[in-house]
Formats: C-alpha cells, sequence, structure tokens
C-alpha cells in the first residue's frame, strides 16, 4: 500500500507564497517586499510567476504518466488564466489547450498553439464560432447538447468540412465542491443526458463525412479535494461508451476534464497529495482502458502561480467591527463575492504584538465587496500592503473596471 506523502510527487515544483518563521514572505522563492521595491510595482497589480506554471504542469503531467499506461494529452483550461506570455510559453512546452469561446480560440491561435491541440468546449457556441471552429481546425468541439450537434453538423455540410467532436457526458453526480462550481448534476447546463445520446449517436453514424467522434468527455466540477464522484462519473461514463460502441460507434478517446482542486486553506504540500489521490482515482477507473486519455486542467496549474498585490488605505475602527480598507477588492478578484471562495491574506510588514479581528474590503461601492471575514492581524497600519495569495487561477480573468477603478496589471513575477 503507497501512503499518501507528499514526498511521492517527484517533481519538485517551484513554490508560490510562503512565509518564513518571522513571518516575511517570498514568492515562487524570492523576497516579496524587496523584490516588489526594487521594481517599483505598481500596487494594485497581480504577479505571475510562469516558473511556478512550469514546475506544476510538470509535475500533473509526470504525476499522471506514473499512474496510467495510456496516452496522455493536456489541453490548458484557458478560462482560468490567459495571460498572454503563460499561454506561449505552455504551447511553447507542448500542452494543448482548452478554450470556452470563439474570443478564447482566436487568443489560443494568436499565442502560439496549433489549431489542432484546441479543444472547444462551452454551451453556447454559435454559427460564427463553429464555422470558425471548422475553418481553424480545431482538434475537438466538445458538444454539449442535441441542437448542437445538428448547428455543427449544418455548419460542417456547408464548408464541407469534418468536425472533430466529443460529446460532455452529463454523468448526473454530486461533485464535493462549491454548487456554483460543481457541473455534473442532471439539473447543471453542462453536459448531454444520457437520453439524449442514442439519437445523437445516430445523427453522427449518418453523417461519417462531416462528423468525426473522438469519444465522450466529462467535467464535472472544479476545486474537487475529494475524487469519490469521479470515480463513479466515469464509471458511468464507460458504462455509456460501451452502449454507444455496440450502436456502432468507434470510440479513440476519453476527455476527463479539468477540476483538480489546492488546499486554499491549507499547506501547499496538501496539493500533492490532492493530486496524489486524484491519479489514483483515474487509475482505478482506468484501468485497461484502450484509448487515449484528455485532460483540461486549469486551477491546479496556475492558482498557486498567482497573488494580488494591494495596499491598505484605511483602518477603519467601529464599535462593531474593524475593517482593512483594501485599494482592490471584487473589481480585481471576483471569486470570493461569486463563489464564497477562500483566499489567503498576508500583510507586509509582519509586526509583533497583539492581534485583532478584522473583515478585509475593497474600495468598490457594494456590501459583498469583501475579500475576507474575521481575520487576524497583528497592528496593520495604512499604506502596508495586503497580498492576497493563491489568486493566479480565476482571479486576473475575473476582473472589471466596475465603480471604474481601472485595470489592475497582471505583471510577469520572473521578469521583475
Ligand atoms: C469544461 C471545463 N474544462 C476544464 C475546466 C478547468 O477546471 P479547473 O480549473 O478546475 O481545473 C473547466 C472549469 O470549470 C471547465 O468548465
Amino acid at each position: 500500500m503507497k501512503s499518501d506523502s507528499a514526498s511521492e510527487v517527484k517533481v519538485p515544483w517551484v513554490k508560490g507564497l510562503e512565509k518564513g518563521p518571522k513571518g516575511e514572505l517570498s514568492f515562487a522563492g524570492r523576497p516579496l517586499e524587496a523584490t516588489l521595491k526594487a521594481a517599483s510595482a505598481a500596487v494594485p497589480a497581480y504577479v505571475l510567476s510562469l516558473a511556478v506554471v512550469q514546475s506544476r504542469a510538470a509535475a500533473y503531467r509526470k504525476v499522471l504518466a506514473e499512474h496510467l499506461e495510456q496516452p496522455l494529452y493536456f489541453h490548458f483550461a484557458m478560462k482560468s488564466n490567459n495571460h498572454p506570455a503563460l499561454l506561449q510559453m505552455l504551447a511553447g512546452e507542448g500542452y494543448g489547450v482548452d478554450v470556452v469561446s470563439g474570443g478564447e480560440m482566436q487568443w489560443a491561435l494568436d499565442h502560439g498553439f496549433k489549431s489542432a491541440d484546441v479543444v472547444f468546449s462551452g454551451v453556447a457556441k454559435s454559427k460564427n464560432e463553429i464555422q470558425k471552429a471548422l475553418e481553424a481546425g480545431v482538434g475537438q468541439l466538445n458538444v454539449e447538447s442535441l441542437p448542437e450537434l445538428v448547428r455543427i453538423l449544418e455548419v460542417a455540410k456547408s464548408l464541407k468540412k469534418t468536425a472533430r467532436l466529443a460529446i460532455r457526458f452529463n454523468p448526473e453526480v454530486k461533485a464535493e465542491t462549491h454548487p456554483y462550481i460543481a457541473t455534473g448534476f442532471r439539473e447543471n447546463k453542462f453536459g448531454v443526458d444520457a437520453l439524449d445520446l442514442p439519437e445523437m449517436a445516430d445523427v453522427i453514424l449518418q453523417n461519417p463525412e462531416f462528423l468525426d467522434f473522438q469519444g465522450l468527455s466529462l467535467h464535472i466540477g472544479s476545486q474537487l479535494l475529494d475524487f469519490a464522484a469521479l470515480g463513479d462519473a466515469i464509471q458511468k461514463t464507460l458504462a455509456v461508451e460501451q452502449q454507444l460502441k455496440n450502436r456502432g460507434l468507434k470510440i479513440k478517446s476519453l476527455d476527463v476534464g479539468g477540476g483538480v482542486g489546492i488546499a486554499y486553506k491549507g499547506s501547499e504540500d496538501e496539493d500533492s497529495q490532492v493530486l496524489l489521490k486524484y491519479a489514483r482515482t483515474l487509475a482505478s477507473a482506468l484501468k485497461g482502458y484502450p484509448g487515449e486519455l484528455h485532460f483540461e486542467p486549469g486551477r491546479f496549474w496556475v492558482a498557486r502561480a498567482g497573488a494580488l498585490v494591494t495596499r491598505i488605505e484605511y483602518v477603519k475602527r467601529t464599535p462593531y467591527k474593524n475593517f482593512l480598507i483594501l485599494n482592490a477588492g471584487m473589481n480585481a478578484l471576483l471569486r470570493p463575492m461569486l463563489y464564497q471562495a477562500y483566499h489567503r491574506i498576508e500583510l507586509v510588514p509582519a509586526r509583533e504584538g497583539a492581534s485583532a479581528v478584522y473583515d478585509v474590503v475593497g474600495p468598490v461601492c457594494e456590501s459583498s465587496d469583501t475579500l475576507g471575514t474575521l481575520r487576524e492581524f497583528i497592528d496593520p497600519r495604512e499604506g502596508d500592503l495586503a497580498i492576497i495569495g493563491e489568486a493566479g487561477a480565476y482571479g486576473a480573468v475575473l476582473a472589471s473596471n466596475y465603480n471604474l477603478l481601472g485595470a489592475v496589471p497582471e505583471v510577469l513575477w520572473d521578469d521583475l
């Protein structure tokens, strides 16, 4: 029996935000405060370390390759972070990409990805997006409904092209995650219900010239730390795959989506245990699977590669509550407000003394603009830096110019 020790991840990755014994912070192995000072970095700003992403992607690939016997293909979920340099780096390393709109598809092609390595997901593909995807020759359209399949067929016929596609199956499982990022339950808008599959299979079988079926895809949710539901989902998917084979469809691959979470509240070492748990779940669910396996990881690769650097504008004390008011909030990082996500908040400089409890809020004129509640800090002061950790995934991509607060740049840490 293998133990779940972190040391089993044999590719040591570059760590993100770390706190030393005296409270001093480092990011991607370099001192945070001194580096920001030397670079006269703007605040607020995201910092993004490509070294962290590169090493985590390598570890992810290696751990899965050690556990799985099938050929493996990785398509980075660009929705989590679309920084041009990040995409160029991943494309250069030979990874593919998963996109969810025509805009993301074009962005991927503009930043080095080969069209054959693009997986196009998403429930609302327009005719125009499908046309562009077929003209570009994307590797795989993940089809989310029968009407979408019919639309793809029409466009393929009109262009005299063949669409390579997978059907995203909704396995009707409830992933252990926040309801807003669970996608594999039957009441979610994502994926195709088992009842629709025979008809879709027939459409594909009747149009081999225009529809080139690769297999099924699934993605049951994001920020998964427990993979029991994923194991169930794969079992259900394999049963459905067999039914499709019996109907005459050939299956080349299975796309198992993304979803591997990180320990936002724990230590970075816990991430390696999560990754190992994921790999073991897949190894046991897919033992002997004869096709290729495709992956669409997002968060696990990039979350720890980013941090949001903000400044305390005011320390406001009321008889009821203390607030740290930062110069960036939901305009820069929406996750806490969108799905009650937890982000670590660290202050620079670290001070000594008694601590008190604060809510950490942003400048936006909304009461929901709260980055963290009931956090303990020692003697926070106006002008101190407040670093929001683990903000590389679904951070900068969700930023807005609400209240016309201005764009928050995402700067490359590796260049500072
Ligand atoms: C279809 C699809 N694939 C991949 C991902 C990436 O997920 P994660 O960032 O959790 O790995 C998502 C995000 O939810 C998604 O919707």
